[in-house]
């Protein structure tokens, strides 16, 4: 283990965490953080547990030991429509868009919620279709004709309209075009910029390297590397040890 991550209270803090699907014990103790506005990779081979991880923050799975915490308040076992209002927001790999409703109407169900004026939610919706021109283009277009890219977009997209100060983000390169993995990478940038957190999960190496500040590396269940992630390339040990074929 090097480069100990901020000292300040992290933004997200998972301590130890023990998940279990049925009698199968899948985390073995994961222990990370994310601090405000940080990007941090999670990789790890096919079935380590990183999906359960954000699964585990996001309330979908509870885990039988360990806790969260968001901002220091414990929040396990809090539901996850009660975690996406306090602000962590997940975009899960299989993107979960309303197929049968349009781009707009997909935004739309981010908006309606208490206490959003209809300037933020203009604001909202100007600064998505800033960020992904594509869904201005597409507005009225039912989501489930969108292209594989375009979907994703539209998850991130859905998922902003939360104004989230944590995504957890699956894979969502998975299955796309060279052209559209840049274009997650860009808006991951962006969101960086405006102090939004990620927790990535990837399988592209090169892209969780280049947009995250810090990488975790799972294996059977536990974190075992972490590092800056600028301290690593493709080709180093780590890589090769945890993720080579
Ligand atoms: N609902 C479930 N019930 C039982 N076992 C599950 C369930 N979901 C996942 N698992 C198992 O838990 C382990 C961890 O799965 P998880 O989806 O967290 O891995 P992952 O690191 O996200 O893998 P991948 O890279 O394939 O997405 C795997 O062995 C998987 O088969
Ligand atoms: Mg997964």
């Amino acid at each position: 283990m090097s480069d100990a991550p901020p000292s300040t209270q992290p933004l997200v803090l998972i301590e130890d965490v023990h998940t279990y699907y049925g009698k199968s014990h899948i985390l073995h103790g994961v222990s990370l953080q994310i601090g405000a506005g940080e990007v941090v990779g999670l990789l790890g081979r096919n079935g380590v547990g990183k999906s359960t991880t954000l699964k585990t923050i996001m309330g979908l799975v509870q885990p039988s030991q360990g806790r969260v915490l968001l901002n220091g308040d414990p929040i396990t076992g809090i539901p996850a429509h009660k975690l996406a209002l306090r602000g962590i927001g997940y975009v899960p790999e299989d993107r979960r868009i309303f197929r049968l409703l349009t781009v707009m109407e997909n935004l739309r169900t981010g908006l309606d919620r208490r206490g959003v004026t209809e300037g933020t939610k203009r604001a909202l919706l100007d600064k998505v279709f800033k960020y992904f021109p594509v869904l201005a283009e597409r507005r009225n277009q039912a989501g489930g004709t969108l292209s594989g890219g375009e979907q994703q977009m539209l998850a991130i997209a859905r998922c902003m309209m939360l104004e989230p100060k944590i995504i957890l983000l699956d894979e969502p390169t998975e299955g796309l075009m060279p052209r559209m993995v840049s274009q997650i990478g860009a808006i991951i940038d962006a969101l960086h910029q405006e102090n939004v957190a990620i927790l990535l999960v990837e399988q592209n190496v090169p892209l969780t390297l280049s947009a995250s500040q810090r990488v975790y590396i799972m294996e059977k269940g536990a974190v075992r590397h972490q590092c800056a992630a600028s301290a690593i390339d493709v080709n180093d040990p780590v890589i090769k040890q945890y993720l080579g074929v």
